[in-house]
């Protein structure tokens, strides 16, 4: 195998390298630009931070900067659960192993090969650099391989639109935020004339892998497309990279998704700035809620980072089966007790899906996905909100019409839509706001019972798409160029139907472990618009693990005192303590937190 420049060959030269030399042969080969000119003749104008993160060079693991790979493949796998409904949905793809990526001399295809990748869902930070990676990847093995970016997702698949990716086209975006370079959809590759149409694309380029950056559902999709592709002879290898801010894909071999690192970072950055103005203003209880959907994990990731005075985790809300009357209840305890100390001040914060696991809104949610499944387009072509609320109040149970009364007219009208995947769109529901009318309501209460004024004033806040499309942290840019090199190799080596991953991640990059992971095997089936479906089983936060043990040990004391950290913004220079630590979730997973 041979890279692009002979410098690039060798693995000890590899770490010394500058990223801009790499680039600027890559641009010289391909345009004939020298570098001066790259920095100075971007169409746009860049910032000085822009022009230093465009010299870092990602760090690889030790096994995919090897002259030679190979694939070791483990033992035949099985998904945890409804193993023979997964085996009857996915019968070509059901129970491939678990594969590595390894030094050695495999026969990899070192034939030019045409690939296509595509950004899925919402963004992460890092998307770039897998497209980067796998770039380079490619291009190492075959100078003549050719990269093809999909436009504005999974859709792009669909309608074949495409652009191709040289050089000169990813250059400017390396160890960049956001997904501008070919954008992002939420569109699902589901039917069968849409799967038609995929495979008539792949074969008109000629393509021999496309590999999906997606989360949960689009790595499901992903192999959906895979086992028809498989069924259909075609020669096309999907392969999957685990992204979301959410953190909630994960398991035993996927260690963190992409961009949940630098999310966090950046809202515990802004929680933490919060809290010192809170200390400082003296007068102001913020509420906050984050994004991460169903999952805690960012709520208590920037718990840890930051210690709020109270955090919310929706897991613990539906183990203990709280009720929204006794989270209300627990929140203003805390409010008297900080008051009763002359604290008229703190910071909470809830995650976004804490709606879905408070039981009495669940069963409500699940009452109206079963009834949207069947009726959707009726209730949609309802005229107003009230006529779509009498309607549904007829249909729910007695039990779930009084809650979805209960709710303002803005929840009520959120939690009748669905994405593309059959998910309540839980960002646009204001359930910092919801918290905040019914704490309001019962301060009002006791201050007229006990004639007292307990100077509650409260703000909210909302962060979630500011985490999604920044320069991604020291962590990310790694991780994402890594799982864009290994992609590459299980597109050469004909792979279908896997996601990628990287483990050790909480060890230095030279010791990261590379391969992939069956989807079939991450499958279980849940109930999405009121049918059964197959899709990835999301990790919730597990109340067993350390992460939450770590933050459940020291919430009383963040409760009452002031016990705030300010982890400040991401460093990219300066020291690796500072610039290169994973998150305390997962250095805690991983047993060195
Ligand atoms: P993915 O699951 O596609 O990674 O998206 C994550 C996310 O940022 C959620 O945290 C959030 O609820 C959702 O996207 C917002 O969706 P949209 O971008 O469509 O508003």
């Amino acid at each position: 195998m041979s890279y692009p420049s002979d410098s690039f060959d060798s693995q000890d030269s590899f770490p010394n390298l500058p990223l801009p030399t790499i680039i600027v042969e890559a641009i010289q080969r391909h345009l004939q630009l020298r570098r001066r000119d790259f920095l100075t003749d971007m169409s746009v104008e860049v910032s000085a931070l822009q022009k230093a993160r465009a010299e870092y060079r990602p760090k690889l693991p030790k096994a995919l900067r090897a002259d030679g790979m190979k694939i070791e493949f483990g033992a035949p796998t099985e998904p945890a659960t409804h193993r023979d409904a997964i085996r009857q949905l996915f019968p070509k793809t059901y129970g491939q192993p678990v594969v590595k990526i390894a030094q050695g001399d495999g026969g990899l295809s070192a034939a030019p090969l045409k690939v296509g990748v595509v950004l899925s869902g919402g963004q992460a930070p890092g998307g770039h650099n897998v497209i980067a990676g796998l770039f380079d990847a490619l291009k190492a093995a075959s100078a003549d391989s050719r990269l093809f970016g999909f436009l504005k997702g999974p859709g792009g698949v669909i309608k074949g639109k495409c652009k191709e990716l040289t050089a000169e086209v990813i250059g400017p975006y390396r160890n960049t935020g956001g997904f501008d370079m070919i954008m992002s959809g939420r569109d699902k590759i589901e039917k069968p004339e849409d799967l038609a149409a995929c495979k008539r694309n792949f074969e008109e380029m000629a393509l021999d892998g496309l590999v999906v950056v997606g989360g949960d559902d689009s790595n499901t999709n992903a192999a959906v497309l895979a086992e028809y592709l498989r069924t259909e002879g075609s020669k096309t290898s999907i392969i999957g990279v685990p992204k979301t801010i959410d953190g909630d894909m994960k398991n035993e071999l996927i260690e963190a998704s992409f961009g949940f690192d630098t999310a966090c970072k950046t809202y515990s950055e802004v929680i933490g700035n919060i809290c010192r103005d809170a200390t400082s203003a003296v007068k102001y209880w913020h509420f906050i809620r984050l994004m991460g959907r169903a999952a805690s994990h960012v709520a208590l990731e920037c718990a840890l980072q930051t210690h709020p005075n109270i955090t919310l985790i929706s897991e613990e809300v539906q183990a203990r089966g709280t009720t929204l009357a006794e989270i209300v209840d627990s929140i203003v305890d805390i409010i008297m007790m900080r008051h009763e100390a002359g604290r008229n001040y703190g910071v909470l914060v809830v995650p976004e899906g804490l709606p879905e696991f408070i039981n009495e809104i669940k069963v409500m949610i699940d009452d109206l996905s079963a009834i949207l499944g069947k009726e959707e387009e009726y209730i949609d072509s309802l005229p107003d909100h009230s006529e779509r609320v009498q309607y549904l109040t007829g249909k729910l149970s007695a039990q779930s019409g009084k809650v979805y009364n209960s709710l303002p007219p803005g929840i009520q009208e959120v939690l009748l839509r669905r994405d593309s995947h059959g998910n309540v769109p839980l960002s646009q529901v204001e359930t910092e706001r919801l918290l905040i009318d019914l704490v309001s309501d019962k301060v009002r209460e006791m201050e007229a019972h006990n004639k007292k004024n307990y100077r509650f004033s409260p703000l909210s806040h909302f962060f979630g798409y500011e985490g999604r499309a920044c320069a991604p942290s020291n962590f990310d840019a790694d991780y994402c160029y890594s799982l864009g090199h290994a992609a590459a190799q299980l597109v050469r080596a004909n792979l279908t139907g896997y996601t990628v991953n990287v483990q050790n991640l909480t060890k230095p990059s030279d010791e990261w472990i590379a391969g992939g992971v069956p989807v079939t095997m991450m499958l279980n089936m849940e109930v999405r618009k009121g049918r059964p479906t197959p899709v990835i089983r999301k990790a919730l936060v597990e109340l067993d693990g350390e992460p939450f043990k770590v933050f459940a040990r020291g919430r009383d004391e963040w409760a009452l005192n002031d016990a705030y950290l300010f982890p400040g913004p991401i460093q990219y220079f300066g020291p690796s303590e500072v610039c290169d630590a994973p998150t305390m979730t997962l250095a805690l997973e991983e047993g060195v937190g």
